[in-house]
């Protein structure tokens, strides 16, 4: 695995996108003032609410709430993940994305020319569709239109042994390039070569940005194997793409859910149907990596099987594969259709709106594990339910620790009428790896309960706190690390002294804005985009991109500079008196020690001083 990406980077690339190119390209962008307007794309208006700020590389929809900078952008729009987003925005500027921690070696640079390979060939194989009449009228019986074939850029690989090594492999240099992408094959017995797809419906396979990696490529009537695939080759690692992805996010809907199905068919005729959410793993089961790129997308994963044997047994895999990436918060849930049909027959045969109503049926992951493990077990009896607990318990220790695996092992217990408790006890008698934990319930380290609140203000000190808090206006904390935010040049201007002045600070918020002067001091930042890059994961990064959404006070970075001095110097000497508050409550009560009565005396006097 490689490393992470260097923030600066990430921060740096922000900074040089020019956001309005980038947007403008994609939905059209009117200028108002300092500022660009549109027709918000992630929702439905007529009159503009979406709106642009070059300076601070941020969006904002009025609308409907939608913000981000440029990743965020292509995050919505384009449905990429964040490392994708990052990788498009370097690839936009010639740049490779650098990666952290040197001892991972960095992917080693595919050859572009192999990329435009391919893209050739696919051309050439759609051509080819159109040519040869017995393809395509297969390719009508299997119910497809022409504008389906285009949308996937299906084609026809000639029935020909030679027709591809013919074309693009005149030199040494190009047969080689051909067998690197799998396209042509070394012969054994003699010299030379022969194409590796022939008298194949093709269907290419696109990454990210639209590029052919691979293909599949099915017989056209009867025949072995029914389909070819490409071979994994630098371009193409089928345990991590997923067919029909880049077709998905080519939709400008918003996306509410991925639908995992097991053929290219499928894949193509939901489509058609107008399920745009519908997507294949490649002639293998689901693999976790294939879902953490699901789920880097969206929250909700429906895996749909047929309804015969091998699509239960392939349900199963699935689930198996799925227990790692089970997470509160993400939804995992299986769809069985019923036996003999798979979703190609049935969308056919029922259409968009009665397949998409089965999805109500979809069972959750945690009540297709019960019932799959209670019809295989007979779990009236003592011995039935301790082999329950058996067969659940390696499926519990695949699930990461907590709340998820919880609720799931409650849920697991509840099905053999055991409290939760009686549950994890019989888990953890049970014989075992010793290597391995014996009692899932003790690999949650995570806590559930609140935080307690542990400082005890005296009335005075949160009537201090409290009267801090400029009225109307917003706290001041929430005011400075607003104006910090949307003007971060101005973290320049803050003295050293001030900014350690705010480290003891117990205001909500005001760590926050601790960290973010300090940060800002190391590394200054001079745009909006860049600081939200900064503080994307961080619990606090969500808070501040709102704040950047949210209307601004000052009108500019002097008011801006004036406004956060202002508001340090309050929240100094808000804290200097509860603190002077409670060393007086203090000698009331029982005294002070001598640190205490110096102490006392040095605020006093320095809050006599003018601020
Ligand atoms: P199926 O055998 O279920 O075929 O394979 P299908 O999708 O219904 O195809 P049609 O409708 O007969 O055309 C499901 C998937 O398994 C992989 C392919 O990815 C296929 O789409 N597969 C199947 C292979 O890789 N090789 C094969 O020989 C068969
Ligand atoms: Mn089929």
């Amino acid at each position: 695995m490689s490393g992470s990406i260097p923030k600066p980077f990430i921060e740096d690339l922000v900074g040089r996108t020019d956001l309005v190119e980038l947007i403008g390209s994609r939905v059209p962008l009117k200028k108002a003032g300092r500022e660009f307007r549109a027709c918000c794309p992630f929702h439905n208006e007529k009159t503009p609410s979406f709106w642009v700020s070059p300076d601070k590389g941020f969006y904002h929809c009025f609308g409907c709430g939608a913000h981000g900078t440029a990743i965020g952008f292509l995050m919505s729009y384009d449905h990429m993940s964040f490392v994708e987003a990052v990788e498009e925005l370097a690839h936009r500027m010639g740049l490779d994305v650098p990666r952290e921690g040197g001892n991972a070696p960095a992917a080693p640079r595919v050859d572009e020319s192999l990329y435009a390979l391919m893209a050739r060939v696919a051309g050439f194989y759609q051509e080819q569709l159109s040519r040869d009449a017995r393809a395509a009228s297969y390719a009508r019986k299997r119910g497809l239109t022409p504008q389906t074939l285009q949308t996937f850029g299906i084609g026809y690989a000639p029935d020909d042994w030679s027709e591809v090594l013919k074309r693009f492999g005149a030199s040494d240099a190009s047969r080689e390039k051909l067998s690197a992408i799998g396209l042509i094959i070394a012969r054994e017995k003699s010299d030379g070569w022969y194409d590796r797809f022939r008298d194949r419906l093709m269907f290419p396979i696109r990454d990210v940005r639209g590029r052919v990696i691979a293909f599949g490529g099915r017989v056209l009537d009867q025949g072995e194997p029914k389909y070819l695939n490409s071979p994994e080759t630098e371009l193409f690692h089928k345990g991590r793409e997923l067919y029909g992805l880049y077709e998905v996010r080519q939709n400008r809907a918003p996306l509410r859910r991925l639908m995992i199905v097991e053929g290219y068919m499928d894949v193509v005729r939901l489509h058609q149907a107008g399920i745009t959410y519908a997507v294949a793993t490649l002639g293998t089961s689901t693999t976790p990596e294939h879902l953490r790129r699901a789920f880097r997308l969206i929250s909700e994963i429906v895996f749909c099987f047929d309804g015969d044997r091998a699509g239960r047994d392939a349900a199963w895999r699935a689930l198996q594969n799925a227990l790692p990436e089970a997470k509160a918060g993400r939804e995992l849930k299986f769809l069985f259709l019923p036996d003999g049909e798979d979703p190609d027959t049935l969308v056919g045969k029922e259409g968009r709106e009665r397949f998409e109503a089965r999805l109500n049926d979809a069972l959750p992951l945690s009540e297709y594990l019960v019932t799959h493990l209670s019809t295989a077990i007979d779990i009236r009896h003592a011995d039935g339910k301790a082999r329950f607990v058996a067969e659940a318990r390696p499926l519990l220790e695949r699930v990461p620790a907590g709340p998820y695996r919880e609720l799931l092992l409650e849920r697991l217990a509840q099905a053999i009428n055991l409290s939760g408790e009686r549950f994890v006890a019989i888990l953890s008698a049970m014989p075992g790896d010793s290597n391995r934990r014996a009692n899932p319930a003790n690999g949650n380290s995570e806590s559930f309960g609140a935080q307690p609140d542990t400082s005890s203000r005296t009335a005075a000190q949160q009537r201090r706190i409290t009267a801090a808090r400029s009225g109307g206006r917003g706290s001041l904390v929430r005011q400075a690390v607003q104006n910090l935010l949307l003007f971060p040049a101005i973290a320049a201007q803050i003295s050293q002294r001030d900014v350690e002045a705010l480290a003891g600070i117990e205001e909500p918020g005001a760590d926050l804005l601790h960290e973010m002067l300090v940060s800002l001091h190391e590394e200054p930042a001079t745009s909006t985009a860049q600081v939200l890059e900064r503080w994307r994961d961080h619990p606090a990064g969500a808070r501040l991109a709102a704040l950047a959404a949210a209307e601004s006070i000052a009108p500019n970075a002097e008011a801006a500079s004036n406004e956060l001095r202002n508001a340090l110097q309050r929240l100094a000497r808000a804290t200097t008196a509860a603190e002077i508050d409670a060393l007086l409550a203090k000698d009331q009560a029982g005294g002070l020690d001598a640190a205490e009565r110096e102490r006392l005396k040095q605020l006093l006097t320095q809050s006599r001083d003018p601020a």
